[in-house]
């Protein structure tokens, strides 16, 4: 059982966009309210944040946070959100049928970005609204002053602009479940009309049109196409959207899923190249996964929800040892594509299918898929090296010749620390991966942090929050110039190279 992996330091993915390490939060469930907000919490600051939920968020070095939705965006008026608390309005919110408080808005939510260390990613709504409102609030965010909504944020006592540089135009467009769903034919067009003002408000700001709300769409990816050919010199970015889960208790099965991923994404990057080639552009449209996870834990309870109750305990997946290592191969998959993938959100940050749970006015913990998404964040910064992974192949009920070995390696801007991401999705046996380094230099084996568990279904929970952690304590060694690293079975590895 050996498996390897032939890094050269001339070949090279491409850098690293930071905000592919970057996270959600909706107005959905305990996100905002229980979750980031919570003004009675002991740890609350004097804007109502908690900060033990803040700090974890920092641990994560989450660069964007997308907001305030999802499926929300689409029934949101960002009005409602604005100016003195007490005038809000209650309304029925009706993606996923509860009330909306509307205690916390645009202008919070910045706030709360910029305590945790991240730059917002702010949606406009294009299901029952338009470019007017879109371009009203890229004008109350980032013009200076002077004009009407600039000077209204200033008088909410905002002098300052919110400088938001990354918009979604809408979310989920093609879905039926989404409020004021459109043909690609109509979103093209009012996508189009809506970027065209927003950035004549502001021309430094960049823009994402939604594509397909995932690879199962039937307009799959003739919606991209149309989209594209409707927007192309006006956007910068498309956005993906996919969720997996292990509903029929086929482990190997679920892991493999990553390949479908891989292959979503090389499907949206030859679409955007098609549009590309036939308006004969030579601008590349980038890719912005801007919701990926696991997500089917909650789908039952969910179902059995009462209507419009307040910040309900809603997609609140609790994630097991498995989801851990599922998350571990989606991120090694979004490094694979660094040369196109620019920007990517953990869908989504707290309590709501989320790396962070909390207790309302109690504790709040790390999941099992915080860890991995907080070592890829934390140490997979700089260059992907374009590694050669040649490891032992399976066959799953829908995938063939799928590698138990899924890596990715990243060097850092100033060459000195070398990161290797592995999952070894062997559920019987370990793996021994040998690396060459060739012209990479002389390293040394910094640490080698494995997270594993006997246990696939193990959790984290409020009585035993460390139940499944990482630690360091891999056998990775240097040996004839090259890494040598025991990958015990079903694990998660980090090795740090200097
Ligand atoms: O992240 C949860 C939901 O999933 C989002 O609101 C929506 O965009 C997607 O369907």
């Amino acid at each position: 059982n050996n498996a390897r992996m032939i890094l050269n330091k001339d070949y090279i993915i491409g850098e690293v966009d930071k905000r592919i390490y970057g996270s959600f939060i909706e107005h959905l469930g305990r996100a905002v309210y229980g979750g980031i907000y919570e003004p009675d919490h002991p740890t609350a600051d004097k804007y109502g944040f908690r900060q033990d939920v803040a700090e974890l968020v920092r641990e994560l070095q989450v660069p964007i946070v997308r907001y305030p939705g999802g499926n929300f965006v689409s029934g949101y008026n960002w009005e409602d959100g604005v100016g003195p608390v007490a005038n809000r309005p209650r309304r029925t919110e009706l993606a996923w049928t509860t009330v909306e408080t509307n205690h916390v808005g645009t202008d919070e939510f910045c706030t709360w970005a910029r305590e945790v260390g991240a730059e917002v990613m702010m949606a406009v709504n294009l299901g029952t609204r338009g470019a007017d409102a879109a371009r009203n609030l890229v004008e109350y965010c980032n013009h200076p002053q002077g004009t009407y909504w600039s000077d209204l944020r200033k008088a909410h006592g905002y002098s300052q602009p919110h400088n938001i540089k990354t918009w979604c135009l809408g979310n989920e467009m093609d879905g039926s479940w989404q409020i004021g769903s459109k043909t690609a034919e109509e979103y093209g067009r009012l996508a189009c009309e809506t970027a065209k003002v927003m950035k004549w408000v502001d021309p430094s700001i960049e823009l994402v049109a939604c594509g397909s709300s995932g690879s199962g769409m039937p307009t799959f990816p003739q919606w991209e196409a149309t989209v594209l050919e409707h927007t192309y010199e006006h956007v910068d970015y498309i956005s993906l959207h996919t969720y997996y889960g292990n509903r029929d208790n086929d482990t190997a099965n679920f892991l493999a899923r990553s390949m479908d991923m891989d292959a979503f994404i090389k499907s949206v990057i030859s679409t955007c190249d098609y549009v590309k080639a036939k308006k004969r552009s030579k601008k590349n449209i980038n890719l912005s996964f801007d919701e990926w996870n696991v997500w089917f834990h909650s789908n039952d309870a969910d179902k059995k929800l009462e209507r419009w109750s307040v910040a309900p305990h809603q997609l609140e997946d609790e994630y097991n040892f498995e989801d851990a290592l599922m998350v571990g191969s989606m991120l090694i998959t979004l490094l694979k594509n660094a040369d196109r993938v620019k920007l990517a959100c953990l869908a989504q940050l707290v309590n709501v299918i989320a790396p962070i749970m909390t207790e309302n006015n109690g504790a709040a913990w790390k999941q099992t898929i915080y860890y991995p998404f907080m070592h890829t964040s934390v140490f997979a910064r700089g260059t992907v090296l374009n590694a050669t992974v040649k490891a032992p192949l399976h066959d799953t009920k829908e995938f063939t010749d799928v590698p138990y070995i899924d890596a990715a390696a990243v060097i850092s801007q100033d060459e000195k620390e070398l990161t290797i991401l592995a999952v070894n999705k062997n559920l019987e046996e370990s793996i021994n991966l040998e690396i060459e380094l060739n012209g990479l230099g002389n390293f040394r084996v910094l640490e080698h942090i494995v997270m594993d568990h006997p246990d696939l279904k193990a959790v984290n929970t409020r009585q035993k929050p460390f139940n499944v952690a990482p630690a360091p304590g891999g056998n990775a060694a240097m040996e004839d110039g090259k890494v040598k690293a025991g990958l015990n079975r079903q694990s998660w590895n980090v090795i740090r190279l200097e």
